[in-house]
């Protein structure tokens, strides 16, 4: 793992930092990757991408590596790069690389910022992570500069959450489906990692701007970045609009 300009960052980015790299992500595994509501976002959001075998692909916001697997079981061999801001989350998401025989390329890197030269990924994805960046018009002018002409990104981007709102409507809705599947130990297990998610995300309701989108601003800002096409998909029950097209 390389780290890129660590001694450069603000006050502001460090603190955010640390609490990624302590507090978020080292019970991330245990909370929210664990609900059913996420790995269907997940799932979906990966399904927009069509691979070619030997497609590169840039995860931005990869944290602990939770979409590694998903995207190394597909029939398509595809070369990945993964970069975030958490150097501890970064070390699981390698481990799970090398659990399936593959050593990925994970760099400590800011969104905001990617320091790769422009055109260089046939994909890129960012799942889950414009919740948490300030500069998320900042992020995502940078992952269509990386990406290279014709070639698909997929964001995710998260709407009309109101704090406590949100965790509780994904705690009724995943309660909801394992207890129609009578699958009660999974209900208590994502009953208990959803109280965790509250309790971990506390912080992130301080900040004085709240992530929040509506389809219209989006639209505005796809269309002022100029991608060659793009559609934007809810999910309804995440909460989360799925961007998705070509450059
Ligand atoms: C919720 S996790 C998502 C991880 C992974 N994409 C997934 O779906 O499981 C969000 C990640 O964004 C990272 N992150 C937050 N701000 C960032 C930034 N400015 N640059 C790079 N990574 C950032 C955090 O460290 C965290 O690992």
């Amino acid at each position: 793992m390389h780290d890129c300009e660590e001694r450069n960052k603000s006050f502001s980015d460090k603190l955010v930092g640390f609490y990624f790299d302590r507090i978020y992500n080292p019970v991330y595994d245990s909370t929210t990757a664990q609900s059913s509501a996420y790995r269907s976002l997940q799932k979906r959001s990966i399904n927009k991408f069509e691979f070619e075998d030997g497609d590169s692909m840039l995860c931005v916001g990869v944290g602990t590596g939770n979409e590694i697997p998903c995207l190394l079981h597909r029939e398509r061999r595809i070369d990945i790069v993964g970069v975030d801001m958490s150097e501890r989350a970064l070390k699981r998401a390698y481990r799970k690389g090398l659990e399936m025989g593959r050593e990925i390329k994970l760099l400590n890197m800011d969104a905001r910022k990617l320091q790769f030269p422009d055109e260089s990924f046939d994909k890129v994805l960012c799942l889950h992570v414009m919740d948490f960046i300030e500069d998320d018009e900042e992020a995502t002018r940078e992952i269509l500069r990386v990406l290279k002409g014709r070639g698909q990104f997929v964001i995710t981007f998260p709407f009309k959450r109101e704090g406590i709102g949100f965790g509780v409507s994904i705690m009724k809705d995943n309660l909801h489906q394992n207890i129609s599947s009578q699958k009660y130990g999974r209900a208590l297990l994502e009953l208990l990692a959803q109280l965790g998610v509250g309790i971990v995300y506390l912080p992130l309701l301080l900040r004085a701007k709240q992530r929040s989108y509506s389809r219209q601003n989006l639209e505005m800002v796809f269309e002022k970045l100029m991608p060659h096409d793009f559609q934007v998909e809810e999910d309804a029950v995440y909460m989360d609009f799925i961007v998705y097209g070509s450059k």
